[in-house]
C-alpha cells in the first residue's frame, strides 16, 4: 500500500520513527510533512493526507499531533475519512476489524516509540471483517 504520512511540529521526532516501521512493513510512505519542529498548523497537515487518500495516490494515512485529537478532528470532517485515534493495539486492531479506518491517529506527546511500533504494525497488518460491520460503515456515507 502506498501509506501518506503527516505530522505537525509536536509529531515530527515520532513521525521519523514511524516512516521506517512502515517501509519494514512492506509499504510505500508518501510523506506529505511537516519537515522540521518549527510551529506548524495541523488541520493543513491532516488536509492533504486526507486529500491524497480521497484522489487515490495513498490507500491509507498516519497522522500525528501532540495529541493526536487535532489530527482526528481534522480528519474526520473529510467525506470518506474514517481517522481512529489510538494510544494501544487494541483499538488499533479494533479500528480496522470494525471501523475500517484507513487514517490512525498517533499522539507524539502521550505514547513513547516503542508503544508506537506495536500500534502501528497492527494497525497496518489488520483487514476490515466486513460482514454487519460493513452496513455500518455505509449508514454514515
Ligand atoms: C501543538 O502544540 C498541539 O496543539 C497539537 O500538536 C495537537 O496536540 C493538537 O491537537
Amino acid at each position: 500500500m502506498n501509506i501518506a504520512i503527516g505530522c505537525d511540529h509536536a509529531g515530527f521526532d515520532l513521525k521519523k520513527t514511524i516512516v521506517p516501521i512502515v517501509e519494514q512493513a512492506g509499504h510505500t510512505v508518501i510523506d506529505l510533512g511537516c519537515s522540521s519542529e518549527e510551529s506548524v498548523d495541523y488541520p493543513d497537515f491532516a488536509n492533504r493526507v486526507c486529500v491524497a487518500i480521497s484522489e487515490g495516490r495513498c490507500q491509507r494515512g498516519i497522522l500525528i499531533c501532540g495529541t493526536g485529537i487535532g489530527m482526528s478532528i481534522a480528519a474526520n470532517r473529510h467525506r470518506h475519512i474514517r481517522a481512529a485515534l489510538c494510544h494501544e493495539s487494541f483499538t488499533a486492531r479494533m479500528s480496522r476489524e470494525h471501523n475500517d479506518a484507513n487514517v490512525l491517529c498517533l499522539a507524539a506527546r502521550v505514547v513513547g516509540s516503542a508503544l508506537v511500533q506495536e500500534i502501528v504494525k497492527v494497525w497496518l497488518a489488520t483487514e476490515f471483517a466486513g460482514g454487519r460491520h460493513l452496513h455500518r460503515i455505509e449508514m454514515m456515507g
